[in-house]
């Protein structure tokens, strides 16, 4: 008897024991610690193959792109039974191209099986609303038509519905903002970008990435942000996506840099590097920028994700190692974090951790920041979806509203010979014609599935919608850019001289999702000009003498001269999202007065390029040959109003000393016969400098309201930080001297000197 007590107690203090030692361990699945210490925690608990799972995305259901085929097919690789199995072993972290809600939860219920129950981050291309979604989401105008808006609240309150409807729907990552620079109309990914400017591109990626995140992405309709791409991407030398950008360190300081040192400020918790080589050497591969400059010199305290087989790239495409394996041991040295996509890097890492080439640390590293944003965002506790919130999240109210405002402000007026816009909602007849009038999809611009026709207003829709029964719409259909035969030409002439005006609407197809697409993601271009016969449409209604209103749906410039002298009216729509139809319809007939001023310059031409606004006082010292004009056909910050605005009572102090922020104060005054808004932009320019200068730069812009003979005073603190550069030794300085203060375009201007 003696001997069972003394076992009973035995096993019972073993018991008690390992219950007390269990419980006294933290466990990382404690809310109430810290999510550093929950980090420090799991990370102790992971195996080697776990930790590198982690730093493994790969792609779910395969979306199918325009032509019904599957998206590369050949790079989803594994079938979907080999991921499931590699997501119950913990070897898989995130997933990008899932596509719905249910294949989210479905895919972290398998994970809830893997040993340590890690979540998975799903992530897609949300770059102007949930898009890439397989199902109706709220589309909002590209980044190119929010820029054009000069309003960041705008770009603010998109990504943060954004991110409403993607967490609504199980996805916690978006691959947004895009914050490249803009410098080539060729490069065929202008539309998703902010376009020329750095402070413009800073000050909207930031807008965005603050919208997205929120502060810490703490809050359950917070999403990761991810700056993109690092760097220089939109200036390859051949306007081909992904070809070698070849520019000094002074521009990249000076333009490229400033977005992202900026995204980093704003902690931006995800960084994607380029597809291409800058100066020699490929972004995935670039330690000194990847880990010297951003990680230790400015900062960045999250992780980077690779672009879509870049890695692999690095042997295939950059050649800059021989073998698959030597790409991932170089691109994981440098600093990249997170693999897109697919197998191989597991093994390959391993084995190199194993055998000295990658030191376990920087694997700790890179798997410290992946799981520090699963525990911040909540998805060790809320993991799954509530399918019945679903419904209420997607195109609701509130977005749509701002679906409607964002393609109303990212309008821009190009041209209005004599006023002819408003027209009148009683004009007799208008005919209708050009590929995207009716064409539900590409107003939507790239990064969106097909949306439900009745989600989206067209041009031809918008125009009914405004204009009297009386008014006869004589429409006529060519939904393609190559399918403009002699037949429609002809008929597009008579069809034309039967009415009183032609509205004629031409440009890009974006949609990835149609076969007619013909800008976006790798399809760049040799012309400005619009593709097929879009111009001699518009050539033959000019045949007719009637007036001609063209609208511009594109993501890249579209420059003709022969366009921009004999339209009477070019309004540049940009990608305005589902509203798009309506904002046109709106700014036609006067029931919205466009306010919207461009973000990137409209060369003269192809041959014209490089032409932006921020250039060195030499580039156009000369002209061409047979072209005396050296000037763009618009300029960034152009865009017309159909009110007139006066600026005037210029007061800014003459002398300032070096540390002194630059009070600038003036007043602005609507003079016009309409109530609209007015993007105020200053400019300076350093009169002399010990290195070459932009002949202008801008340093504050804001959009604002002006009633009828409303008037009001501008005050305007401009941080003296603005009127530096990198000098001769690539230091920043600010020199002291004499700068121009130029308030819009020229409106108003004055000299200052910093002493
Ligand atoms: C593409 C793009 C990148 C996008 C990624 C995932 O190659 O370059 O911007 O986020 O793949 O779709």
């Amino acid at each position: 008897m003696k001997i069972k007590t003394f076992k009973t107690f035995t096993i019972t203090f073993f018991i008690f024991l390992f219950g007390f030692y269990a419980c006294s361990q933290d466990s990382y699945l404690d809310t109430e610690l810290t999510t550093e210490k929950r980090v420090e925690l799991l990370l102790n608990e992971m195996t080697l193959e776990e930790k590198i799972g982690q730093m493994c995305q790969y792609v779910g259901e395969v979306s199918s792109n325009a032509n019904g085929n599957e998206d590369e097919k050949v790079n989803y690789i594994l079938g979907l039974n080999e991921r499931v199995e590699l997501i119950k072993k913990g070897e898989i972290g995130s997933f990008l191209k899932v596509s719905t809600y249910k294949e989210a939860n479905y895919l972290q219920e398998l994970a809830s099986q893997s040993r340590l129950k890690i979540p998975l981050l799903i992530a897609t291309d949300a770059i102007h609303g949930h898009g890439m979604y397989n199902g109706a989401t709220t589309i909002y105008p590209t980044e190119i038509g929010i820029a054009s808006s000069f309003d960041t609240t705008l770009a603010f309150n998109i990504a943060k519905y954004t991110a409403r409807e993607m967490r609504a729907t199980g996805y916690h990552w978006s691959f947004s903002p895009n914050i490249e620079i803009s410098r080539d109309p060729r490069w065929g990914r202008n539309g998703e970008c902010f376009g020329e400017d750095p402070y413009l591109v800073t000050k909207m990626g930031c807008a965005m990435i603050n919208g997205y995140q929120g502060n810490g992405f703490k809050q359950k309709e917070n999403v990761l942000a991810c700056a993109k791409h690092f760097v220089a991407g939109g200036i390859p030398y051949n306007g081909l996506n992904g070809a070698p950008a070849d520019i000094s360190e002074r521009t990249l300081y000076e333009c490229f840099f400033p977005p992202f040192k900026a995204a980093i400020e704003n902690n931006v918790f995800t960084i994607m590097p380029a597809h291409n080589e800058i100066n020699g050497i490929p972004c995935h591969a670039h330690k000194t920028y990847l880990t010297d400059l951003i990680r230790n010199e400015w900062g960045f305290k999250g992780f980077y994700i690779s672009d879509w087989m870049d890695i692999e790239r690095l042997y295939t495409t950059h050649k800059v190692v021989d073998s698959e394996s030597k790409a991932f041991d170089l691109s994981v040295n440098a600093g990249l974090d997170m693999h897109m996509h697919g197998p191989n890097f597991l093994e390959n890492v391993k084995k190199s951790v194993v055998e000295g080439r990658i030191d376990e640390s920087r694997i700790n590293d890179a798997v410290r920041k992946i799981i520090y944003a699963k525990f911040q965002l909540g998805l060790f506790e809320n993991r799954y979806i509530d399918s019945a919130q679903v419904s209420k999240v997607l195109l609701n109210k509130e977005h749509l509203d701002l679906a409607l405002l964002s393609a109303r402000e990212s309008i821009v007026l190009l041209k209005n010979k004599n006023h002819l816009l408003p027209l009148s909602k009683k004009v007799n007849s208008i005919f209708i014609t050009g590929p995207s009038a009716s064409n539900s999809q590409s107003i939507l611009g790239d990064w969106a599935r097909i949306q439900p026709e009745e989600n989206v207003t067209t041009v031809l829709e918008g125009i009914g919608l405004l204009t009297s029964p009386k008014t006869k719409i004589n429409y006529l259909e060519c939904t393609r850019f190559d399918t403009i035969n002699t037949e429609i030409l002809v008929k597009a002439t008579k069809m034309s001289q039967l009415s009183d005006l032609a509205i004629v609407v031409i440009g890009e197809n974006s949609s990835r999702f149609q076969t007619s697409k013909t800008s976006g993601e790798n399809l760049d271009r040799m012309t400005l000009e619009p593709p097929g016969n879009q111009l001699e449409l518009v050539k033959a209604i000019k045949k007719s003498g009637k007036p001609i209103v063209v609208v511009l749906i594109n993501g890249g410039p579209i420059a003709s001269e022969w366009l921009s002298e004999n339209a009477d009216v070019i309004i540049e729509a940009w990608e305005p999202g589902m509203y798009g139809g309506q904002a046109i319809a709106e700014v036609i007939f006067g029931d919205y007065n466009p306010g919207g001023r461009l973000p990137i310059t409209i060369p003269r031409s192809v041959g014209h390029i490089q032409s932006f606004y921020n250039h060195k006082p030499s580039a156009f010292h000369r002209g061409y040959l047979f072209q005396s004009e050296r000037e763009p056909l618009f300029e960034f910050g152009y865009g017309l109003s159909f009110t007139e605005f006066k600026y005037d009572n210029l007061e800014i102090k003459q002398k300032h000393n070096i540390n002194e922020d630059v009070s600038i104060k003036f007043t602005i005054e609507n003079t016009g016969e309409y109530d609209g808004d007015e993007v105020v932009l200053i400019y300076m320019n350093d009169l002399f400098s010990s290195v070459t200068t932009p002949v202008k730069k801008l340093i504050h812009f804001d959009r604002i309201h002006l009633k009828q003979n409303e008037k009001k005073e501008i005050t305007i603190v401009v941080p003296v930080e603005k009127f530096g550069f990198f000098n001769e030794d690539m230091n920043y300085v600010i020199e002291p001297g004499d700068f121009e203060i130029l308030i819009g375009n020229k409106l108003l201007s004055s000299k200052i000197t910093i002493e």
